[in-house]
């Protein structure tokens, strides 16, 4: 069993965002090492239940921290973006707690065959799930300069991503990541500061390989409705662009009308069916980050799901459902409804 590496980011303030409750149920969408999942399963004992998910078959297979929970977890092998599916397949659902640990763990970073790491000779592969088709090289020694150039911009934010596209198309075809980190080098004039001029390119392409931001996009929505009454949604994100997802979709999903401010009457019919739970976002303090430095970058973010004006209204039809809702319980039946109607294939 290989040893486990990677150090699990922000935890007691993920179980305190979580909510964490004995008896409780809950959803890790990126379990990885399990160093969350085993404080939440700590925390929610007894009784406690876990679903793990993770897209790397490594992870789900590695999973030594959650051997002493092993009666009480469920680990899947699938993406996220599966979320709802993934919940009724395995009948886990509506859930207390939901927490994504967004990016990669330490175990996928530093296995160099893995391609993720500019540091480390290896492939350029970073795919989370390795039965999936496309693999950096592919993108790096096929898409046009012009494409290329616009993915290193949009998922990199880098500046340099024309001439970084122009050296790459022109040195084609590049194997391995420690060739293309020298290729981006020399086209962004070599070292700036702490930062390797590799970081921002690596970064864009692990994006789109694995097409992280869509993903995640789609599994908050999911996740949202997943959720039972006072369900919480915790996020950690990494970087620029997923926390801005993170963000805009609390703040949108914890107000009732997203009409622009120059409407007149609101004409949108949205709801709001998240509360904020923290005004400010939560990083790690400067201690943790002593300990872990790759925790630097964290950002958690969290919600608690509401009754949305229209599910209040369907309880008025909907008799049974609303008497689960006075006695404060979860709102399965209507969900189920749903997700059978929308996954089942029966
Ligand atoms: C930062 S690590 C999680 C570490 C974990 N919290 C722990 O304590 O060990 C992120 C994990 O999310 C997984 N992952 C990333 N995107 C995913 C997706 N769309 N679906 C499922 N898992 C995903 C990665 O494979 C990786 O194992």
């Amino acid at each position: 069993m290989p040893t486990v590496s990677h150090i699990p980011v922000l935890v007691q303030e993920t179980i305190e965002a979580l909510a964490v409750q004995p008896g409780g149920r809950y959803i890790d969408c990126t379990v990885g090492t399990g160093g969350h999942a085993a404080a939440i399963l700590a925390h929610s004992s007894p009784g406690g239940q876990l679903l793990g998910i993770d897209a790397d078959p490594e992870a789900i297979a590695a999973q030594a921290r959650l051997e002493p929970y092993s009666g009480s977890c469920l680990l899947v092998n699938d993406n996220f973006v599966n979320l709802e599916a993934i919940c009724l397949k395995f009948d886990f659902f509506p859930v207390h707690g939901i927490l994504f640990d967004l990016g990669l763990s330490s175990l996928q970073l530093d296995s160099s065959e893995r391609g993720f790491s500019f540091q480390q000779e290896g492939p350029l592969d970073m795919r989370f799930n390795p039965s999936q088709k496309i693999t950096a090289a592919d993108i790096i020694n096929t898409y046009p300069e012009s494409e290329l150039a616009q993915l290193i911009w949009s998922y990199g934010e880098e500046t340099y991503s024309r001439r970084i596209a122009h050296y790459i198309v022109k040195e084609r075809p590049i194997k391995t990541t420690l060739r293309l980190a020298q290729i981006i080098e020399r086209a962004a004039g070599g070292k700036r500061g702490k930062i390797h001029p590799a970081t921002k390119t690596f970064q864009a392409l692990r994006i789109a390989v694995n097409q992280e931001l869509d993903n995640l996009k789609s599994a908050l929505k999911q996740a949202s409705n997943i959720l039972g009454f006072r369900g919480r949604l915790v996020v950690i994100s990494y970087h620029s662009l997923e926390d801005r997802i993170v963000k805009q979709f609390m703040q949108t999903e914890s107000r009732d009308c997203i009409c622009p401010p120059e409407t007149p009457v609101c004409v949108c019919e949205h709801t709001a069916s998240l509360k904020l739970v923290n005004k400010k976002v939560v990083i790690p303090s400067a201690e943790e980050i002593q300990v872990n430095p790759r925790s630097r970058s964290a950002k958690l973010r969290a919600a608690e799901r509401i009754i949305n004006n229209n599910e209040y209204y369907k309880t008025i039809e909907e008799s049974d459902f609303f008497a689960e809702l006075k006695s404060g319980g979860w709102r399965r039946p209507v969900l189920l409804e749903r997700l059978k109607i929308a996954y089942s294939t029966a």
